[in-house]
C-alpha cells in the first residue's frame, strides 16, 4: 500500500464516520507491530485513530498476542483525552463492548454477545466463539487520563491454533476491501459517538445495554482472578463496570478476572 493509498483510505474512513470529530487525527497503515504501541508513543494529546491492515506485535489482555494479517482482521486503536484520574474509567472497556456490539448489529451481523470484560463474541454454532476484544492503556497525569483504546475483530476465521477461546468471525473467509471499509467506519463512527457520552456519564450510560448483551446472564459461571477463582450466577454488570455474582449467601462484586462457564456438576 502507498502513501497515498493509505491516506485516501483514511479520508474515506472519515467520510463514512460523520462522529468523528474535525481534530481527530485518522491514520490508516499497511503493517505495523502493534497499534496500541504506537500511540502510546505519541506524546501529544491530540486525539487519534490508527488503523492497521496487518499487525505483527499487536498485544492483547494478560499477555495474550493479536496479529493480523491484511483483510483478515479489524485491528486500530484510538487515543483520546478524559478530564480526571484514572478511577474516573471504570467500565470504559464495557462502554466500548457495548457501541462495538451494537454498531456490529447495525451493519447486519446477527449473534452478537459481550463477555465480561473486554470479550466481544458471537454465536458460532457450537455456541459462543470469541469475536473480537478490547486492550485499553492507561496514562494518567495530574488533570487527566489518556486512554488508548485498542480493538480487535476477526473479519476472517484464524488459522487453526491454541486460543484461550473458540474464535468467531464476521465472514467466513477474507472480505473484500469494501467490507473491510464498511465495518471500520461503523466501529470508528460508533465510538466517536460513544466516548463523549462517557466521558459526561460514565459507564451509568451503558450498563442496562450491557446487561441485554451480557454472554452469561443468569448461567452458573466461574471467575477466575489473580488470588483466587469465584463461582456463582453471573446477575449482570453494576454501573461501575464490576461483574456481580450471586453466590447464594451474598453478591459479590468482581473487578477483574476471567470469566468462563461452570462445568455442569455430574452425578
Ligand atoms: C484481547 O482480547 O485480549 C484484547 C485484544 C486487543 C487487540 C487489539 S488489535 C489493535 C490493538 N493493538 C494491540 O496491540 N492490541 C489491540
Amino acid at each position: 500500500m502507498t502513501a497515498d493509498d493509505a491516506s485516501t483510505l483514511a479520508e474515506a474512513l472519515r467520510d463514512r464516520a460523520p462522529s468523528v470529530p474535525a481534530d481527530w487525527r485518522v491514520d490508516v497503515c499497511a503493517r505495523t507491530g502493534s497499534t496500541n504501541s504506537d500511540l502510546l508513543e505519541r506524546r501529544d494529546g491530540a486525539p487519534c485513530a490508527l488503523f492497521a491492515l496487518a499487525q505483527t506485535g499487536g498485544r492483547g489482555r494478560r499477555g495474550r498476542s493479536w496479529t493480523a494479517q491484511p483483510g483478515d482482521s479489524l485491528t486500530f486503536s484510538l487515543r483520546v483525552r478524559f478530564d480526571g484520574r484514572a478511577d474516573r474509567l471504570s467500565g470504559l472497556s464495557l462502554a466500548v463492548g457495548v457501541a462495538l456490539a451494537e454498531a456490529l448489529t447495525a451493519q447486519g451481523f446477527d449473534g452478537l454477545a459481550l463477555k465480561w470484560p473486554n470479550d466481544l463474541m458471537r454465536a458460532n454454532g457450537q455456541g459462543a466463539g470469541k469475536l473480537g476484544g478490547v486492550l485499553i492503556e492507561l496514562a494518567s497525569a495530574a488533570t487527566h487520563t489518556d486512554a488508548v483504546i485498542g480493538v480487535g475483530i476477526n473479519l476472517a476465521p484464524p488459522p487453526p491454533g491454541h486460543y484461550a477461546l473458540p474464535p468467531a468471525a464476521l465472514f467466513d473467509g477474507t472480505p473484500p476491501q469494501q467490507d473491510w471499509l464498511r465495518i471500520a467506519a461503523a466501529a470508528l463512527d460508533a465510538l466517536a459517538a460513544a466516548l463523549p457520552v462517557f466521558a459526561a456519564q460514565g459507564f451509568s450510560a451503558f450498563v442496562e445495554r450491557w446487561n441485554r448483551l451480557n454472554l452469561h446472564a443468569g448461567c452458573a459461571v466461574e471467575v477466575e482472578g489473580e488470588m483466587r477463582a469465584l463461582g456463582g450466577l453471573c446477575v449482570g454488570a453494576d454501573a461501575d463496570g464490576a461483574l456481580l455474582l450471586d453466590c447464594g449467601d451474598r453478591i459479590e462484586r468482581v473487578l477483574a478476572g476471567d470469566v468462563s462457564l461452570r462445568a455442569p456438576v455430574r452425578n
